[in-house]
């Protein structure tokens, strides 16, 4: 079976960006291949953080990934910090990495810009982290959304850098991973302007829809959300970022082909649009947020399913990292 290896960061709330653009396409494909799924709370650090809340939001996506419905007969869940050779392997990979590589990574560069004076060293270093991740597991497959493609290209160059540096003419060292993105959900847009992706971090907490927002909040936040004086609803005119949005949100959420959602909300307005929506999400989330109120009434069980994840990612990650060091030339006893 092929490998897949993906990850969410425990910083905030997850939204439905995250579920439609990463974790709902792992679900679907989780039987056909053998899954990695990680928790990445070395990733939640590179931008300031709040200790009091880092444990928390660790359980929290652990109990996500299971309410949406990863399957822990397929899939291995873990937590990054606790396989101490993705911090191994990220040096290893650092020492390789030409920090001009770095520079170029459009989400350092927006992500540098929000925090002015206070750019962790980390924040650069974020997507060699992400490489060793996905590396470590020699993963096939990346399911993300839109937004992590340059991070994936730039693991691919790592990984053919570590090849071409210690082992031309060899078999190689590191296996290049795909991305896989998603046609429909890959980039879902902020519900206040349709040109931004719906993000963790914006502060309006109105612009995106979270996983677990009550029923009452998702049809605050459709009822408010930006729209347009038009009337007759259409996917991919420019000068209708929202109209696409979220025409482009309700075809994921109802399974539909895009045709049949142009059709039937060529002559809709939106007044008569949105409650259609908002029956949408809240039909999609609810039965997740059952499943993760069971999951969290007791967290003995979700903390020994990451002990166990642990151990089984540790074993693969401690054979490729011996691998690496071996090529680099370590003395290895
Ligand atoms: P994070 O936590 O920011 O996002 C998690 C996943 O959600 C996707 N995503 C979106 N998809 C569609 N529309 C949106 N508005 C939207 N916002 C976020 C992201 O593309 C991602 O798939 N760097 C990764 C975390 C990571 C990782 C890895 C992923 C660390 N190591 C190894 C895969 C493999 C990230 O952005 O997380």
């Amino acid at each position: 079976k092929k490998r897949v290896l993906s990850g969410v960061q425990p910083t905030g709330s997850l939204h439905l960006g995250n579920y439609l653009g990463a974790i709902r396409n792992w679900v679907a494909g989780q039987a056909n291949y053998e899954n990695y799924f990680c928790v990445v709370d070395l990733h939640a650090i590179t931008v300031p953080h709040d200790p009091t809340v880092l444990a928390a939001n660790t359980y929290t996506v652990a109990a996500l990934y299971l309410a949406c419905g990863i399957d822990p007969n397929h899939a291995t869940i873990f937590v990054q910090s606790h396989v101490s050779a993705h911090a191994e392997l990220t040096w290893l990979l650092n020492c390789i990495t030409p920090l001009n590589w770095l520079e170029d990574m459009i989400q350092f560069k927006e992500k540098a810009v929000k925090q002015g004076e206070n750019v962790a060293a980390g924040l650069l270093d974020y997507p060699v982290l992400m490489a060793a991740d996905i590396l470590l597991y020699d993963a096939d497959l990346v399911p993300v959304g839109d937004d992590q493609k340059q991070h994936l290209e730039l693991t691919r160059d790592i990984a053919a850098r570590v090849n071409y540096l210690f082992a031309r003419n060899q078999p190689p060292i590191l296996k290049l991973p795909e991305p896989f993105i998603a046609k429909a959900g890959a980039r879902v847009m902020s519900l206040t302007d349709g040109t931004k992706k719906m993000s963790k971090s914006d502060p309006s907490d109105m612009s995106r829809i979270n996983l677990l927002d009550s029923a009452d909040e998702i049809r605050k936040k459709i009822k408010r959300c930006k729209t347009d004086p038009i009337r007759g609803l259409v996917f991919d005119d420019p000068e209708r970022p929202e109209a696409n949005n979220l025409l482009g949100l309700y075809q994921v959420l109802t399974g539909q082909t895009k045709e049949a959602v142009a059709a039937e909300c060529a002559e809709m307005g939106w007044g008569q649009f949105k409650p259609l929506l908002t029956d949408a999400v809240i039909a999609t989330l609810e039965p997740i947020q059952q499943r993760y109120r069971e999951i969290m009434t007791d967290l003995t069980y979700l903390r020994g399913l990451l002990k166990a994840g642990r151990d089984q990612a540790a074993t693969v990650a401690n054979a490729t990292l011996e691998r690496v060091k071996l090529a680099f030339g370590y003395a290895l006893l």
